[in-house]
């Protein structure tokens, strides 16, 4: 049976003033709206107590397994503002889907997907005002941020018999500060890898975004914004950025990113990309694709493009690639990034209501 949301507002918002200061310039993650969603899971109860109130803080216990042992989920998915006001979102039974997966990894249990979709609906419900415009063709959005712990006190190692789950939400604009078309430079990190085999780089917890953190802080200071990993066991083949999927784009059409092997994150604009780059005429393609391969491509003119997506990034152009004595860069004089542009304005268009949604992503909250 569905949850039942007890809703209190809270009488203290943020004034119209403050806010809409916050909504016309909210970079990333930064602020957060008025209100948030609690839901507590316990072995015996199961899924109880869904409230939406005010945004506050967690009283955690300084036991709980969380902070010790990393037992923890999240989602990151957007809501948009279309013209006529209505707010919507894209793909939300993905989310669920995938939170379900990495709940299992993480032996964390299993939110009902019409939970968690009524969940993302009760937080806009009191928050729409919220939610930026995006009249002006940017991509200013509310960024939902869905997230699940072991709260449970308990050094023991197993999984958590109380467990929290929460929605909060963040208005945002570009993830990287230079806006969403601004080339992005990546660096090869050969020391540290992201996921293993076996492990949990398919699932969407946070344990693999620290583990990303020490070949970003490399990345950064060899000059690059991002890292990209390679798969563990042999070096040579294309995973991720720490939280963005990669696609390369060939001269002949072909529009190619790593396959799922498990160590991956199927991202949900990955797989919108799969479906929008056959839309337009391209050839795409999912396989393992060794580094090499990008070297060799840029080198010879074959590889007119690279860019990263994410919920957050949306599409951003991948600039140059650099490594421990080396560096490339497929971009020639005069190089647009002509299909990145294409969809990522494609997406933009679906998911801000002004293309029809022929595919049926989106979902009105
Ligand atoms: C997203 O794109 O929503 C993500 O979860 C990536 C995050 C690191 C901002």
């Amino acid at each position: 049976m569905a949850l039942e949301f007890t809703v209190t507002e809270r009488p203290d918002r943020v004034s119209d003033e403050d806010r809409a200061a916050i909504l016309a310039n909210p970079g990333f993650g930064n602020h957060f709206t008025d209100h948030m969603v609690r839901i507590t899971w316990d072995s015996e109860a199961g899924w109880h107590d869904a409230e939406v109130g005010a945004y506050r803080p967690f009283q955690l216990d300084p036991a709980a397994a969380v902070l010790h042992y990393a037992q923890e989920i999240f989602e990151g998915m957007k809501a948009y503002r279309h013209a006529d006001g209505s707010v919507w979102t894209f793909r939300p039974e993905a989310n669920a889907a995938r939170f379900a997966r990495s709940a299992t990894r993480l032996a964390l249990p299993v939110l009902p997907e019409e939970d968690f979709i009524q969940s993302l609906k009760e937080i806009v419900a009191l928050d729409k005002v919220w939610v930026p415009d995006a009249a002006n063709g940017g991509e200013e959005s509310l960024y939902l941020r869905p997230y699940m712990f072991a709260s449970e006190a308990f050094l023991g190692v197993r999984p958590a018999k109380q467990v929290t789950y929460s929605v909060i939400a963040s208005p945002a604009g570009a993830y990287f500060g230079g806006g969403g078309v601004k080339p992005v430079d990546l660096w090869i990190s050969t020391d540290y890898a992201r996921a293993g085999e076996g492990g949990t780089g398919g699932a969407k917890c946070g344990g693999n975004y620290a583990s990303s953190l020490a070949g970003q802080l490399e990345g950064i200071a060899q000059g690059c914004q991002q890292a990209v990993f390679l798969d563990s066991s042999t070096h040579t083949y294309i995973e991720e950025l720490g939280g963005m999927n990669l696609f390369l784009v060939y001269q002949d059409g072909r529009i190619v990113t790593p396959e799922l092997t498990g160590t991956i994150l199927e991202g949900v604009t990955r797989s919108s990309i799969l479906s929008l780059a056959k839309d337009l005429g391209l050839s795409p393609e999912e396989r393992r694709i060794p580094i090499q391969e990008w070297k060799d491509a840029a080198a010879s003119g074959e590889l007119s493009e690279v860019f990263a997506c994410g919920t957050a990034a949306v599409v951003t152009p991948v600039g140059e690639l650099r490594w421990d004595g080396g560096s490339c860069d497929h971009r020639r004089e005069g190089h647009v990034d002509e299909v990145a542009t294409k969809i990522r304005s494609t997406l933009l268009d679906i998911q801000y209501g002004r293309v029809e949604d022929t595919h049926g992503w989106l979902t009105q909250l």
